[in-house]
């Protein structure tokens, strides 16, 4: 089978983390680049992060580039709160070397990447300000990439930075507006509407753990504070994973199901980040982007964990069933 080729802009970031974890050992993907914006950690930190992630795996083979350190007009605040002061659930991972970003800027890339190549789609996982200043410097980027998903914005379910903004829209609501009105193709958006439906819990942690120690200790070490985080302020137990659904809705399109419509986002005021979905055409203006609505959680867990702990789908789709895990 022909690999599927991605670039995953990301702002690790636990979930992001996870997310690049399932991308990198995807029996079905090619990972080309990874490109880092300031979101969840700071950018320097943000790139630390991915490092992590690659050194993990073994594989610093996959070029990572340096974006935005902050939002193209509002001030940048990030998510350490939920994320740990690391990024990582106050960890302090330490790298076993210094590891060196491209030259390039992130959106430098992506805007010559996208000049030519035609068949590499683009995950974004983060706030869109690499992926705005990207169009600007490239505006048929959206006509180049195979497809574009994202992480972002909240349809009917309420908001994690207000009532009614998700935090990657809500960072840089600017950058987020330009992508739906500028890409020029469906912007798949992996909303709160879906990844609310993913939640990790200790029950997860404790299977994963009789399958794969190696991976799980990890996974166990960076979701600690997140699982804090979320008892606090979602009173859930477990954490919400959201970064991993937009990977597994690009492979899997039965994973998430929704429709298209035009979306714009409002970037000042009581709503600043939150995403307008015109389901019902007040606007009268042609769908820019795919609405993700429902999810079918256990092909999520399914593919996710067989991916994860390197393991047989059947026995995953058998016990997932069996300890009602999803
Ligand atoms: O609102 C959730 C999103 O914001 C996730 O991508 C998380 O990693 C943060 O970037
Ligand atoms: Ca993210």
């Amino acid at each position: 089978m022909t690999k599927k080729k991605i670039i995953i802009d990301c702002d690790p970031g636990i979930d992001d983390t996870l997310a690049l974890l399932y991308a990198l050992q995807h029996p079905e993907l090619e990972v080309v680049a990874v490109t880092v914006v300031a979101g969840n950690s700071p950018i320097e930190l943000g790139v630390k992060n991915a490092f992590v992630s690659l050194e993990l795996l073994n594989r610093l083979d996959i070029p990572v580039y340096k974006g935005a350190a902050t939002p193209l007009v509002r001030n940048y605040v990030s998510a350490q709160d939920t994320h740990g002061m690391d990024g990582l659930g106050e960890n302090d991972f330490q790298l076993k070397t210094s590891y060196r970003v491209q030259e390039q800027s992130a959106d430098a890339f992506l805007a010559d990447y996208f000049a030519s190549e035609q068949d590499t789609a683009i995950i974004a996982l983060g706030p869109l300000t690499n992926i705005a200043k990207a169009i600007e410097r490239n505006p048929n980027l959206g006509q180049h990439c195979s497809r574009f998903v994202s992480m972002g914005g909240s349809f009917k379910s309420h908001g994690n930075c207000s009532p009614v903004a998700e935090y990657n829209y809500w960072c840089d609501p600017h950058a987020a507006q330009q992508v739906f009105q500028m890409l020029g193709r469906q912007v798949e958006m992996v909303g709160l509407d879906v990844t609310r439906s993913i939640v990790l819990t200790p029950n997860h942690l404790e299977y994963m753990s009789r399958l794969n120690s190696r991976m799980v200790d990890f996974i166990a070490k960076i979701t600690r504070f997140y699982f804090d985080f979320h008892w606090e302020y979602e009173h859930i137990i477990g954490c919400v994973i959201n970064d991993p659904l937009a990977i597994a809705h690009f492979i899997n399109n039965d994973i998430c199901t929704g429709f298209d419509s035009y979306t714009d986002v409002v970037t000042d005021g009581l709503a600043i980040g939150q995403t307008v979905v015109d389901q019902y055409h007040f606007h009268h203006k042609p769908s820019n982007s795919t609405i993700l609505t429902s999810v079918n959680t256990h092909l999520f867990w399914t593919d996710f964990l067989t991916v994860i702990l390197n393991a047989q789908k059947e026995v995953i789709a058998h016990d997932l069933n069996n300890l009602q895990l999803g």
